[in-house]
């Protein structure tokens, strides 16, 4: 228990040894789960609870400061289990009346499998502890659509959910005494919020003109130092980059080298076309940050893959597994491939570019496993018919 501000109180657990958040997420360096206590002089609220398997250390946590049953409100910015797991524990013991989000109530009652009259709060809607005050700031799909910040005027201090944490655990709660995060902060944002930055702006917009000294997200590091740097490079990271120049990239797996061909034909008609475009055989081709900056970064994604044992082959879907961090809707979106007999490739590529939300706006192209010249040819045009979709008419090629 350690008081971060006069009556506020971190009740938050540790899990440094935890290496795999959410089945997919490495974290080299575990991550906590942070809670708050802020006890007012007439009422006491809590803000988050935990994951289920550490409410024992929770529940001790606080009542290290107050019983239970002396908890009023418990705040639940976002229902994710790492930070209701506990709640309904909580609930059982206390009398409290949970906060939340006007878009939390399916998820409230997911977790705790009844209704429990939650108060519903909406952007700037205020409780009074008291002397201290609690605004609410709804700030949606970072990363749930229920996402809301609780910020105290009295205390200067901004309480964001997953918003601006890191998968980090530490001796220390502060980021000015902690070991060096930059990488859990900057690989935070990349998994769990870059889908969503036009949501991030939406969100530092309501925030930039209040008085924060300190943010307390509910994981990780407490940012008390410089806490603006930290939204500064929020906003940076999804402040969109224009582009005078449309890319498009083009992707394929091809074992006897004929889709490997049709993606060279695809690519020069996009190219003789006015469009950028970068192909990647995927034989060769490492899936990494880099990589995942480079296809948002672009208006097109086109995929090819021979048919193996009726499915596209696995560095395709690889590939195709490794987007949902990345916003990809409206990009253009195009499948094709070669085969032998039954060639369901390309149509799997299809659905599955379609499920991304991006834009097919051509039937994929199919071709025998040695494309004849004029196969090749009506690749060449279709990427001509694709460049219409792609380029506006300002485009131009980088030199
Ligand atoms: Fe940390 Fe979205 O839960």
């Amino acid at each position: 228990m350690i008081e971060i501000k006069p009556d506020i109180y971190y009740v938050g657990v540790k899990n440094p040894d935890m290496r795999i958040f959410d089945v997919f997420f490495k974290t080299e360096s575990g991550t906590t789960y942070n809670s708050y206590l802020i006890v007012g002089k007439e009422k006491i609220a809590l803000i988050d609870t935990v994951k289920e398997p550490f409410r024992d250390e929770f529940i001790k946590n606080i009542e290290e400061i107050v019983p239970l049953e002396k908890i009023n409100y418990i705040i639940t910015l976002h229902h994710e289990p790492d930070h209701s797991g506990a709640l309904k524990y909580i609930l059982e013991k206390s009398n409290a009346r949970v906060v939340i989000s006007k878009t939390a109530g399916l998820f409230l009652k997911q977790i705790l499998h009844r209704d429990a009259n939650p108060l519903l709060v909406g952007d700037n809607d205020k409780i009074s502890l008291g002397n201290i005050t609690l605004e609410f700031i709804q700030a949606p799909f970072l990363h749930w659509p229920d996402t809301m910040f609780a910020y105290i005027p009295e205390r200067n201090i901004l309480f964001t959910c997953d918003f601006l944490g890191q998968h980090f655990s530490d001796e220390e709660i502060y980021n000015d005494e902690s070991r060096d995060f930059t990488y859990a902060f900057e690989h935070y944002y990349k998994i769990i919020m870059r889908p969503f930055k036009d949501y991030v702006l939406q969100a530092i917009k309501k925030i930039e003109n209040k008085n924060i000294d300190m943010i307390a997200p509910s994981h990780g590091m407490i940012l008390r130092k410089d806490p603006w740097k930290y939204v500064d490079l929020y906003r940076t990271w999804s402040t969109p980059k224009p582009r005078d120049y449309r890319r498009a990239l083009v992707f394929y797996a091809s074992p006897y080298g004929g889709t490997g061909k049709l993606a060279n034909s695809i690519a020069k008609g996009l190219a003789d076309s006015g469009v950028y475009v970068e192909i990647f055989d995927l034989a060769g081709t490492v899936i990494d940050d880099s990589l995942l900056d480079l296809i948002e970064n672009s208006d097109a994604l086109i995929v090819g893959s021979s048919t193996l044992n009726g499915d596209a082959i696995k560095p395709v879907w690889d590939l195709l597994s490794s987007l949902t961090t990345i916003n990809m809707r409206n990009k253009i979106g195009f499948a094709f491939g070669t085969f032998a007999w039954s060639g369901e490739a390309p149509k799997f590529i299809e659905n599955r570019l379609k499920d991304l939300k991006l834009k097919v706006p051509e039937t994929s192209f199919r071709a025998g496993i040695i494309p004849t010249e004029d196969d090749l040819q009506r690749a060449a045009e279709m990427g001509k018919k694709l460049a219409g979709y792609i380029i506006g008419p300002s485009s131009s090629v980088p030199a």
